[in-house]
C-alpha cells in the first residue's frame, strides 16, 4: 500500500487529474438532481469541482456558479467544457487550495460533493467555512461518500468515511439558526471503473439557514 499522508495535496491532485483514464462524465450528481432542482436559481459555489460537471449543469439552469479546485488541469478543463457549452458568463472556476480559505461569499447554495482525499485535507475546517458563506435563507449540501465501494484501492479504504453525527460535528452541530432538511445515510446504485455495479452508500446532509 502507498503511504500517501505525505503527499503534497495539490501534486497529487495535479498527478491524478493528469493521469486520470476517465474524464467528465457530462451528467451531475445524483444529489443536485434531487435537491437542488427546485431551488430558486441564484449565486452558488461548488467545493472541489472536478471537471465541472455539477457547475455547469447549475450555471445552465440559471445559477451563477462557481467551482474551486486544487488542480489546475481540472480547471483548464472545466473552462474549456464551458466554453464548449457557451456558459462561461455563469461556470466560473478558480484554482484555489480550500485550505487556505474559500471564495467571498454570500452564496445563495454551497455544495461540498465527495470533497474527500487520500491526502491531507482540512475538511472539518472547510465544511465550517462553507457554511459562514451561505446567505440567509440558502443552502449548504454536503455530500460524502459514507463507505469505500468494493473496488477501492487499499489506500483509499484507510481513509475516514464520515458519518451523520461526524459531519454535523464537523459543521459544529448544535447548528442553532439552521433548518436540518436531510441528514442521512442514503443508498445509492454505483458502477466502477470496469462496469462492476454495486450499492454505495453517501452521507448526506442539506441544510437550510434561516431567514
Ligand atoms: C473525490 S473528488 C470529488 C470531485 C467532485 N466534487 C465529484 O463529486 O465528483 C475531490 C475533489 O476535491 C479536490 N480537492 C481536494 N483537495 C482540495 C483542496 N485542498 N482544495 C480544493 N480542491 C481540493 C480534488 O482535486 C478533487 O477534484
Amino acid at each position: 500500500m502507498s503511504d500517501l499522508t505525505a503527499a503534497d495535496p495539490r501534486a497529487h491532485w495535479e498527478e491524478f487529474y493528469r493521469t486520470k483514464r476517465t474524464g467528465a462524465s457530462g451528467r451531475p450528481s445524483g444529489a443536485l438532481l434531487r435537491f437542488v432542482a427546485d431551488l430558486p436559481p441564484g449565486r452558488a459555489l461548488d467545493l472541489g469541482s472536478s471537471h465541472g460537471d455539477d457547475v455547469l449543469w447549475l450555471a445552465a439552469r440559471g445559477w451563477q456558479a462557481l467551482g474551486v479546485e486544487i488542480s489546475q488541469t481540472a480547471v483548464d478543463r472545466a473552462r474549456a467544457r464551458a466554453e464548449e457549452a457557451g456558459l462561461t458568463e455563469a461556470a466560473r472556476f478558480e484554482q484555489r487550495d480550500l485550505a487556505e480559505g474559500l471564495p467571498e461569499g454570500p452564496f445563495d447554495l454551497v455544495t461540498a460533493l465527495y470533497l474527500q482525499s487520500p491526502v491531507a485535507l482540512p475538511r472539518a475546517d472547510i465544511l465550517r467555512a462553507a457554511a459562514g458563506v451561505v446567505r440567509p435563507g440558502g443552502h449548504l449540501l454536503v455530500v460524502s461518500h459514507g463507505a469505500p465501494p468494493p473496488w477501492a484501492a487499499p489506500e483509499h479504504r484507510a481513509h475516514d468515511f464520515p458519518t451523520v453525527a461526524s459531519e454535523l460535528a464537523d459543521l459544529g452541530a448544535p447548528l442553532a439558526g439552521w433548518e436540518t432538511r436531510l441528514a442521512e445515510l442514503v443508498e445509492r446504485p454505483g458502477r466502477g471503473p470496469e462496469g462492476e455495479t454495486a450499492t454505495l452508500l453517501d452521507t448526506v446532509i442539506f441544510l437550510r439557514r434561516l431567514p
